[in-house]
């Protein structure tokens, strides 16, 4: 499976901190946004990834994170001239995506808890057919929202509806066969002028091929999109990186841990950090694997 991390878009909403840097390039707590949807796909076991940015930032996520062989990776970019939609980015990565499956994942998106893990591998494991997760949120007005019947079956899916018809939000996370290219070619924009994610989901749903695992409150899902949800984020992150003394999106950490790198070179990546307690927290990492 394919990974993708859209990371354009102009982050009006939290002008003027995106002004002149990319949202996906602000601090939480100690690492740039997007290093937590990349541990995310990361954690399901996905190493090729294409990171999908606006023309002015290409560069500088280049220079944050390269071509990702050092963590294991192969890390690849592609610039969205505008923000037409989340769609767009399976139109923009068909060369990237090929045969395969892919998983998108939105750059601003923040998950982090127990038994997260196993809806990525079921997401990772995907045959045919696209699945999504749904999250109960307080207002649901500012998401896609699902309508689910008894057996969880999607019934209905709207983005930022004045009436949702459930408090079930669609997070930034989506797991689609290869289908979804020839999909997102065929969708209209919205009234928004916008390709949906959720016109592509829809028409999974309609075809009897969409999957929503229903997420229990054992799961974080922080929405980075206001100057108050940044901050939140950050002191979540503090918070549980105090109290347990683990890092939460330590990718040279979690590239040792899914095998994507050995020991050695993971003592050599702490080393080029070493002057920061990022830096340190790697090099005191234990030998686990082998
Ligand atoms: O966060 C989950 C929500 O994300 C979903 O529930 C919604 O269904 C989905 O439409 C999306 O809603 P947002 O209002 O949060 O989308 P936003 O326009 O803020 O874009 C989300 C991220 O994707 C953001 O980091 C910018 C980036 N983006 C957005 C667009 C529209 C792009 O890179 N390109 C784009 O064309």
């Amino acid at each position: 499976m394919k990974g993708i991390i859209l990371a354009g878009g102009k982050g009006t909403r939290l002008y003027p901190i995106t002004k002149v840097v990319s949202k996906q390039l602000l601090q939480i707590y100690d690492k740039p946004l997007i290093y937590y949807p990349l541990s995310t796909l990361m954690l399901a076991g996905i190493k090729d990834i294409l990171i999908i940015c606006a023309p002015e930032s290409i560069e500088q996520y280049k220079s944050l994170l390269g071509d990702g062989k050092d963590i294991g990776l192969n890390l690849q970019y592609k610039v969205q001239e505008k923000p037409n939609g989340l769609a767009e980015a399976f139109i923009i990565g068909e060369d990237f995506i090929k045969k395969d499956n892919v998983c998108l994942i939105l750059g601003d998106n923040f998950f982090y808890g127990h038994g997260f893990s196993k809806y990525l591998q079921e997401g990772a494991n995907l045959k045919h057919g696209a699945m999504i997760l749904g999250c109960k949120v307080k207002d649901p007005t500012q998401f896609g929202v699902i309508e689910v019947d008894n057996n969880n079956n999607v019934i209905s899916i709207e983005e930022k509806p004045a009436q949702p018809k459930s408090n079930l939000a669609v997070p930034g996370l989506y797991f689609f066969d290869n289908k979804v290219i020839e999909i997102a070619k065929k969708i209209k924009p919205s009234k928004r002028g916008e390709l949906e994610i959720v016109s592509v989901i829809e028409e999974y749903m309609k075809q009897k091929q969409l999957k929503a695992n229903i997420v229990g409150r054992g799961l974080a899902w922080l929405d980075t999109g206001t100057p108050q949800g940044l901050k939140n984020a950050s002191d979540f992150v503090q918070i549980i990186q105090n109290a347990q003394g683990f890092y939460i999106a330590c990718l040279e950490e979690i590239a040792y841990n899914m095998n994507f790198i050995n020991y050695e070179q993971l003592k050599k990546l702490g080393e080029l950090l070493k002057q920061s307690d990022y830096g340190q927290y790697i090099l005191k990492l234990e030998k686990e694997n082998d």
